[in-house]
């Protein structure tokens, strides 16, 4: 059994698709022990708990200053001793020493594809507004793995989605998550719990 931590931001749409996935065995082999998130309100909490997992809140609010954040959330991490860390729309940037103690052993899923609009400032919807910004025609998803810099590690997966000339930034961002998002991600926790990556 894999375990999976996986740490969320927001609404945690894609959390859903990885529960979805295991309850109709597309992922396989594969627990999620426990879901963090660094923000109290995040509704993707509440998505963990109806489905009985345990969820955590690491907020850097509760902090004196980032180190003291990063030691906690590292913390809260290893307690729950898992083999893959799945990123979910977390906004949060990890700790090098976390990333260096789980090498290759935390994926994160972009809503682009990459090495498109991505790196700082790149995330949730300020993406699709600089793709309609752009004119690009196609945009798309990727799974990666993390490394030390902002969406540069080694990619696993990604999956291309149609930009239609009466997209708004929501619009695209949810066909972006449908169409790519949903199914990439699950697909890549599948792939690593059962050895193929
Ligand atoms: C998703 O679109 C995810 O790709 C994005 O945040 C959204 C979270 O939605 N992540 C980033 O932009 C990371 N750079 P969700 O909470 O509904 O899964």
């Amino acid at each position: 059994m894999l375990r999976v931590c996986v740490c969320v931001s927001g609404g945690g749409t894609n959390l859903q698709a990885i529960m979805d996935a295991m309850d109709a065995g597309k992922i396989t082999n594969t627990q999620i022990v426990r879901v963090i998130s660094n923000n109290k309100g995040a509704y993707a909490l509440e998505r963990a708990k109806n489905k009985g997992i345990d969820a955590a809140v690491v907020s850097p609010k509760d902090f004196a200053d980032r180190d003291l954040f990063n030691e906690a959330f590292l913390r809260c991490v290893d307690e729950a001793g898992p083999d893959l860390i799945v990123l979910a729309g977390f906004l949060v940037v990890l700790p090098p020493m976390m990333i260096k103690k789980y090498e290759r052993r935390i994926i994160n899923i972009h809503p682009a594809l990459i090495p498109s609009f991505c790196g700082k400032g790149y995330y949730g919807l300020k993406v699709h507004e600089a793709v309609l910004a752009r004119g690009v025609k196609i945009t798309g998803a990727t799974v990666h793995f993390v490394d030390e810099g902002t969406d540069t590690g080694p990619i696993i997966l990604q999956k291309a989605v149609e930009v239609l000339p009466d997209d708004t930034p929501q619009v695209l961002q949810q066909r972006v998550m449908e169409q790519a998002e949903w199914v990439i991600l699950p697909q890549a926790i599948n792939m690593i719990a059962n050895g193929k990556i």
